[in-house]
């Protein structure tokens, strides 16, 4: 609908933190509104209704949540915008959430999403959909290829929920039991996507290793990568211990599938992971990216890790330093341990014995320091070659250059005319811990008729 055809009153703002799920999650939310004849506003003052798309994996991304609300709290009271809290702040805390903030018009727990167009009209009573959806009723949110708009690269979601049960993770209570979307519903989602000018879909679950919507996930990855059209999959996360050697064998097998492969380790310290109820040593993860590796030899690798996590002594820390070391992955994702309501690491912190905040934020820097020099080698080695691209659009950095992404995962700046979409070949002269920039020497046009309609081509990110 056309910006000027919407009611007065009918203007949106999602505010999303955490991870793909929640950017996926807040898409398909916009989605529903805008079929319900919402429109998006460019800013929160300007809204009608703001959602904050919530996480709650540490205590850190829980207190951003907190200090937005204050902020938008303003709004509510000029404008009378109503004011919903959404994702897993909302289900870890339901109704209770009502009565923690009085300002709060609704709350809306991950499973509830199609509630929203009602909670959003509604100018009655307070209310919080929390209710959890069961494997036999479940119906994932279709993507509406309309509100791909520019977008080169898509999050598909094959499964949601979690029935890991890692002794610091709040996940399996904020997003419930595994539930698997069938093969074909996402391979018409894929098919779909890619009609409305997609190139690239990344299969999106907490815990993808554990498919089961009809085939392995292994299997699925095959399958989609039948859809004509289509030129790249990434998938994440995976858990180490559901990592079969059938998936392992597709990073070599299917030549869509790109060799980027997130796997969180947590620790390098055994005696830590037992604690973590991480169901394998640090022995059977070196060993599985042993495997990986003689498999697909030039496979970029990333993780998760976890310092300060109860019981961490000095040793456990110089035996995640060593993994890093003798691994040397890409990048990495590090956090301190931050105790989380309804885990059973908060209920043994006692006993375990909890990390003084300055020895974990010691080990953390330490950490990051050596893994920046690291991500810095690796990205080094690529100046001098020639790489090739799926071109996203401009550069986020530089507006004079564009942007893409390697097979590897590594944005690259650079110098050229490739629209979004089509594939560039670029001499990369320069590398940074975060990014490579370079030259353009070549590029594919994308196929005719499926060429993005949007010339900027950038990600549609709904914030
Ligand atoms: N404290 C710190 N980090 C955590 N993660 C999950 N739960 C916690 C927690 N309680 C990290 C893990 C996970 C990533 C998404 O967030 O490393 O892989
Ligand atoms: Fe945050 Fe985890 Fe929820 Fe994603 S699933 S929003 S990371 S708590």
């Amino acid at each position: 609908m056309p910006i000027d055809a919407v009611p007065a009153g009918k203007r949106f703002f999602i505010h999303t933190f955490g991870c793909q799920m929640n950017e996926s999650d807040s898409s398909r939310m916009a989605e529903a509104l805008l079929r319900d004849g919402w429109a998006a506003a460019e800013a929160p003052d300007a809204a009608d209704l703001i959602v904050l798309n919530t996480c709650a994996i540490r205590e850190k991304a829980e207190a951003k949540v907190m200090s937005a609300l204050g902020r938008y709290r303003l709004v509510r009271a000029q404008r009378g915008a109503r004011l919903g809290v959404a994702g897993c702040v909302a289900q870890a805390e339901k109704a209770r959430l009502l009565e923690r903030v009085p300002y709060l018009d609704f709350v809306l727990g991950p499973d509830q999403i199609s509630e929203l167009p009602r909670l959003a009209r509604a100018t009655g009573a307070r209310e919080a959909r929390t209710d959890f959806v069961g494997s036999e009723e479940y119906v994932f949110p279709r993507a509406d290829p309309r509100g791909v708009g520019a977008q080169v690269s898509a999050f598909v979601t094959v499964m949601k929920g979690c029935d890991n049960v890692c002794s610091f993770c709040i996940v399996p209570h904020t997003r419930g039991r595994e539930v698997s979307r069938p093969v074909p519903e996402v391979e018409s989602e894929v098919a779909r996507l890619v009609a409305a000018g997609v190139r690239e879909v990344t299969l999106i679950g907490q815990n993808v290793n554990s498919y089961a919507g009809g085939c392995t996930f292994a299997e699925l990855v095959r399958r989609v990568a039948k859809v004509p059209g289509l030129q790249r999959i990434r998938f994440t996360t995976s858990h180490p211990q559901d990592l079969s050697p059938e998936l392992m064998r597709a990073f070599a097998e299917v030549p869509l599938l790109m060799p980027h492969f997130h796997l969180p380790v947590q620790s390098g310290s055994s005696a830590v992971l037992e604690r973590m109820r991480r169901r394998y040593t640090c022995d059977d993860y070196r060993a599985k990216i042993g495997s990986l590796r003689a498999l697909v030899p030039d496979l970029a690798l990333t993780s998760d890790i976890i310092v300060g996590f109860p019981g961490e002594t000095d040793q456990d820390f110089a035996a995640t330093m060593a993994l890093v070391e003798e691994l040397r992955f890409d990048n990495l994702y590090s956090f301190i341990y931050s105790p989380r309501p309804h885990t059973s690491a908060m209920r043994h912190l006692g006993e375990w014995g909890e990390v003084a905040r300055e020895v974990a934020v010691r080990r953390l820097e330490r950490l990051q320091a050596r893994q920046r020099e690291i991500s810095l080698e690796k990205n080094r080695a690529f100046v001098g070659r020639t790489v090739e691209l799926l071109v996203e659009g401009p550069s986020r950095t530089d507006a004079a250059k564009r942007m893409g992404r390697t097979r590897w995962n590594q944005v690259v700046n650079f110098e050229g005319l490739a629209p979004a979409g089509a594939l560039a070949q670029v001499r990369v002269d320069a590398a940074s811990v975060v990014a490579l920039s370079g030259v353009e020497r070549s590029h594919e046009l994308p196929p005719v008729g499926v060429e993005p309609s949007h010339p900027s081509g950038r990600r549609l990110r709904v914030l």
